[in-house]
């Protein structure tokens, strides 16, 4: 028993590596400062810089993720082995190497035949998986977990749901102007139970590795609460929950505004706080569009279409939706609006995206379109318009 048996342990490591028989790795029995770590867990990870060693540090009701090259993985792991971490457990496709490290740099090396014969195959996406934590405590504590942190069978759409939502909001960041900042301020306007506001959080936090400060707002006293208590039990220390209505609220500095599922004009009114703040980016996922269909009055030759009730609440839904992506261009902003999850898992799953452009479109021309959309369907107020317009006449009697 000698501690040379953790340069054998590592050297191990690192010849798996460069043989390609390495499967993954595990450190335990922490003995480190943070009261909270429990384990390291190691595994490949293919990148677009090639592949990677990928490092997930298990807290107790948390995990972080980072990727290191070979080299500085390795350097890692030397310098952990025997100051915080105890015990290793190497798999390779020739070996398992069991590592424990007792008192007095004494250590014990058991070498067996390996559990895994064949290497599991790299894929691509599977830095995705990871987007969302599974054993994160916020998602046992809101009920879509179990305790041993597997998905509950009734939260099975709710789970996709926050995985699409993460991962349409990481490839929607990737692409702005965002991208290179190492520090993020979102909003999210009617967050409710904050499903998609704690995974928000966790990824950019935990996984990107920002200083990422979320605010929820929302109306109903009880879930703010129980929102903070559960970011508060997180350790989410900059993830809080605020009761309050969307249209009160003084929005001044946003990089992200989010509003998803927000009820009816509700949307409209975070849509116009996030225009008004510059928020580079604007995510919003509309729903009960109730504003627009009592206007609507269709032309003759749609009258026996629009007779139907389902016609006219989809029509209803799609000129709403419409308008609100054409106000945001029309104040500096190109858009999408696509469906951001299957309606097989929700039926409220449209998402609009306003990103914040260096200059304006042609407005007078999103102007006339907007007249003449509204005027062929009799449609006489949208929310969001008369907010943009009583902001324009505030600004114009100012100057
Ligand atoms: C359907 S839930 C969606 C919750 C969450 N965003 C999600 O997608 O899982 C809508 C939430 O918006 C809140 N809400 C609706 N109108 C609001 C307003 N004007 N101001 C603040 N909160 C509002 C409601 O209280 C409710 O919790």
């Amino acid at each position: 028993m000698s501690i040379e048996n953790v340069e054998k342990f590592i050297s191990e490591f690192a010849r798996s590596l460069h043989e390609e028989t390495f499967v993954k790795m595990t450190l335990g029995n922490y003995k480190g400062a943070d009261t909270h770590l429990q384990k390291l867990l190691l595994r490949l990870v293919e990148t677009k810089k090639g592949t990677r060693l990928f490092f997930l540090y298990r807290y107790d009701m948390r995990d972080t993720a980072k990727n290191h090259d070979f080299t500085e993985g390795t350097k890692i792991i030397r310098e952990l082995l025997g100051k915080d971490f105890f015990s290793g457990h190497l798999f390779t496709t020739e070996n398992d190497f069991q590592l424990d490290i007792g008192k007095k740099d004494k250590s014990r090396l058991n070498v067996a035949k390996p559990t895994f014969k064949t290497k599991p195959t790299l894929e691509h996406n599977r830095e995705k998986q990871v987007q969302v934590n599974p054993n994160a405590f916020y998602l046992k504590a809101l009920g879509i977990t179990t305790d041993r942190g597997e998905i509950r069978d009734k939260q099975q759409d709710k789970w996709r749901q926050i995985n699409k939502f993460v991962e349409t909001l990481s490839s929607l960041f990737d692409k702005s102007n965002l991208k290179d900042k190492k520090s993020l301020n979102i909003v999210d306007m009617g967050s409710g139970k904050g499903y998609l506001t704690f995974a928000a959080y966790d990824f950019f936090k935990n996984i990107r590795g920002l200083d990422v400060k979320i605010t929820g707002i929302d109306t109903k006293q009880e879930l703010v609460g129980l929102c903070n208590d559960i970011a508060k039990a997180s350790e989410f220390e900059d993830l809080k929950f605020v009761n309050g209505w969307i249209g009160d609220y003084e929005l001044q500095d946003v990089d992200i505004l989010i509003a998803l599922h927000a009820c009816n004009t509700a949307t409209d009114d975070a849509i116009f706080k996030g225009i008004k703040a510059e928020a580079d980016l604007i995510v919003v996922a509309p729903c009960c569009h109730q504003e627009i269909r009592p206007q609507i009055k269709p032309p003759e030759m749609f009258r026996n279409v629009f007779k139907h009730g389902i016609m006219l609440e989809r029509e209803a839904e799609s000129i709403t939706d419409g308008l609100r992506a054409l106000l945001l261009e029309k104040s500096g902003y190109s858009t999408k609006l696509f469906e951001f999850i299957s309606t097989e898992h929700t039926p409220k799953n449209n998402m609009i995206v306003g990103t914040k452009q260096a200059k304006k479109d042609d407005t007078e021309k999103i102007a006339e379109q907007i007249n003449s959309i509204k005027d062929f369907y009799g449609i006489k107020e949208q929310r969001l318009e008369s907010l943009l317009d009583g902001d324009q006449l505030i600004k114009k009697s100012v100057l």
